[in-house]
């Protein structure tokens, strides 16, 4: 059409085939990494879980990781309770400065992952059968600790991590038994006093929708901030299976907490996972869900970001854990970009 008009419409021709300003900069929007466009495109970030022993064993692997793509970085299981004090009162911290230390020399932001959480807990916290009082203790001794060791290079931390059952009432685990809820709130108490600057989250799973969960985490969240306590962010973790997201219920629910709340929302470890195997069509369809995930995140003004759950099927954790499901990233085994990572990108480079 453009062309047919530029033929026989002499002066007209120039003026019609010219790129507009628009165009020009999404072209030059389309040369930029994942990370640089969601900047420009707001000042959000695309960020990683990874961890430094796979980046040893995998130089591939470790280019595409410290490059510019990602500027967060997550510890996949580095920074957790039964690594970081597998014995009571031994504290090692020797894979996680690691991961701190090359984030910060190759410019990545870490977000901390995560202080008090049921599983991948020590089990001696559990085999101890402590009062409640030594739990407490044992439990700020931990958050503290933690928190001081990273203190100032830590942008983001997970405060406590699944606390709840899917209808919206507190899990059962070590702490809740001990405490009911309250050692939600001292959780954060410990970590701001132990790291004033470390933005503070809550995160879950299911927190992608209109549920009795998400509802659960608004009032608890409005209420802790009605007492002052810091609070300053919900994670919503992002794991998905092919073709069941509620992107209106999501959508829905993340503007409740950015613009009723006032609170962050990150998008904290972002997989969808497909029944194995994945054929052209689902890898299509797996796009399109990534595509609305991310226009969801843009359209929701306190979205600061989206962390994926590592970035290649590779490395990812779904066929371990869910039989016959796999390929929930955006890059293939062989660090190919997958239509997923395409769709991303074009959601950023518009922008919406
Ligand atoms: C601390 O962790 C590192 C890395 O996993 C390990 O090599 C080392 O043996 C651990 N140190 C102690 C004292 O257990």
């Amino acid at each position: 059409m453009k062309l047919s008009i530029a033929l026989t419409a002499g002066l007209v021709a120039s003026a019609t085939a010219a790129p507009t300003i628009g165009a020009i900069f999404d072209k030059i929007l389309n040369k930029l990494s994942l990370d640089q466009i969601a900047k420009i495109r707001g000042g959000r970030y695309i960020g990683t879980a990874t961890d430094v022993w796979i980046m040893e064993q995998d130089a591939p692997y470790k280019k595409i990781t410290t490059s510019n793509e990602y500027s967060v970085w997550t510890p996949e299981n580095t920074m957790k309770w039964e690594t970081l004090q597998p014995q009571q009162g031994a504290f090692n911290f020797t894979e996680a400065d690691k991961l701190v230390s090359l984030a910060r020399k190759t410019g990545k932001k870490v977000r901390g992952h995560t202080l008090v959480w049921h599983s991948q807990l020590a089990p001696w916290v559990e085999a101890g059968n402590f009062s409640p009082a030594e739990l407490k203790k044992i439990t700020k001794n931990h958050v503290q600790t933690v928190a001081r060791h990273f203190r100032g290079k830590i942008f983001h931390w997970d405060v406590v991590n699944e606390v709840f059952n899917e209808d919206g009432t507190l899990r059962d685990s070590v702490f809740s038994r001990a405490f009911g809820e309250d050692f939600i709130e001292w959780a954060f108490r410990w970590a701001h006093e132990a790291d004033p600057h470390a933005k503070l989250y809550i995160t879950d799973y299911n927190f992608e929708g209109d549920t009795p969960k998400t509802k659960a985490v608004t009032a608890l969240v409005r209420k802790l901030k009605k007492k002052g306590v810091p609070v300053h962010g919900i994670g919503a973790q992002g794991h998905f299976i092919l073709g069941n997201l509620d992107g209106e219920g999501m959508k829905r629910t993340w503007k409740t907490w950015s613009d009723d709340l006032k609170v962050d929302v990150a998008i904290a470890e972002l997989d969808i996972r497909i029944p194995m195997p994945a054929t052209p069509e689902k890898l299509a369809a797996q796009a399109a869900d990534y595509e609305t995930v991310t226009k969801n995140c843009l359209a929701v003004k306190r979205c600061v970001g989206i962390t994926f759950w590592q970035w290649t099927d590779k490395y990812s954790w779904v066929p371990g854990v869910f039989t016959g499901e796999g390929a929930p990233l955006p890059y293939d085994e062989d660090l190919k970009r997958k239509p997923a990572f395409d769709a991303v990108k074009k959601v950023l480079v518009a922008g919406k």
